[in-house]
C-alpha cells in the first residue's frame, strides 16, 4: 500500500490510501496554512504511511489542528499517534462529541467547537458545521474551508473501489450503490434538509473520505443526494404503515 498526495484545491492536499483487501479508499486532508490542519486522523495502522506522506507537505511536528468527521476508527483511530508526533497540536471536535467520547479518548484535552464556529488557520479558514447523524454519528460534522470554497464532507458520497484525486464525474450513482451494500446512512426526516443546507454553501470542491474529490457542480450533487435519501426515507415510511 502507498499513500498518494495530491492538491485538490489551493493549499488543500488529499492524502489517499487504497486498501485492496477492503476495496476501499481512505482519504485524509491536509490544509496547509500558518496553523496546518488535518481532517481525519485515519486508521491507527495507516499512521506510519500517512504521516510519512504528510511530511512532503508539512513537517508533522508543525501540525496545529487534528480534526475528523465523527468518532469511528477510520476517522480518528490514529488521533493519539498524531498528538504524540505533533506536540503543539490540538484535537478540535463538536462539543457533543467531546462530551460523549473525545474528552475521554484523546490523550490531550480537545477544543470544543460550536456549530458554525470558524478556526482561523492563518491564510485559510475552516468552518465547522454540525450534521448530527448525517451520514452517521451523533457527533458528526463537516468542515467548510471558506477561502477556497472546499467542503470536506467526510463519509457523504462514500463509494467503493479506487478513485482519482479530482473528478467532475457523477458521484451519486456510485454512492447509492455503496449505500445499498453498507447501509451506512441514518435515514431520518433530517437527513435531506441537512444535506441541502450544505448545498446552500455553494461549494466549489468536495473532499470525500471514500471516493474522489469533486470539482464540478457540487451543490447539484449534494441536492441530488438529498433528493435520493428523501425518496428512500419516504419509501421506508410508506412500507412501515
Ligand atoms: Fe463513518
Ligand atoms: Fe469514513
Amino acid at each position: 500500500m502507498e499513500t498518494q498526495v495530491e492538491e485538490i484545491a489551493e493549499g488543500i492536499y488529499r492524502l489517499s490510501t487504497f486498501v485492496p483487501d477492503a476495496n476501499f479508499m481512505f482519504n485524509q486532508f491536509l490544509v496547509d496554512a500558518e496553523e496546518p490542519l488535518l481532517f481525519h486522523a485515519g486508521l491507527k495502522r495507516l499512521f506510519p504511511l500517512v504521516s510519512a506522506a504528510a511530511t512532503s507537505v508539512v513537517p508533522v511536528e508543525r501540525l496545529r489542528w487534528i480534526t475528523f468527521g465523527h468518532v469511528e476508527a477510520d476517522e480518528c483511530g490514529g488521533m493519539n499517534h498524531w498528538l504524540a508526533a505533533a506536540p503543539g497540536a490540538e484535537v478540535a471536535h463538536p462539543t457533543m462529541g467531546c462530551i460523549v467520547s473525545v474528552d475521554d479518548l484523546a490523550d490531550r484535552p480537545p477544543r470544543r467547537l460550536s456549530d458554525g464556529e470558524v478556526i482561523d488557520l492563518g491564510g485559510k479558514r475552516v468552518r465547522s458545521i454540525d450534521t448530527p447523524h448525517v451520514p452517521h454519528g451523533w457527533d458528526a460534522h463537516v468542515l467548510f474551508e471558506e477561502t477556497t470554497g472546499t467542503l470536506l464532507c467526510g463519509d457523504l458520497f462514500t463509494a467503493m473501489g479506487p478513485s482519482p484525486a479530482l473528478t467532475e464525474q457523477d458521484l451519486l450513482e456510485p454512492a447509492l450503490q455503496a449505500e445499498d451494500v453498507f447501509k451506512a446512512t441514518c435515514l431520518t426526516p433530517e437527513t435531506a434538509p441537512t444535506i441541502r443546507r450544505l448545498a446552500d454553501l455553494e461549494p466549489t470542491t468536495l473532499g470525500l473520505m471514500h471516493g474522489p474529490s469533486f470539482g464540478g457542480d457540487a451543490a447539484g450533487q449534494l441536492r441530488g443526494l438529498a433528493d435520493a435519501y428523501e425518496e428512500r426515507h419516504a419509501s421506508a415510511q410508506a412500507a412501515a404503515t
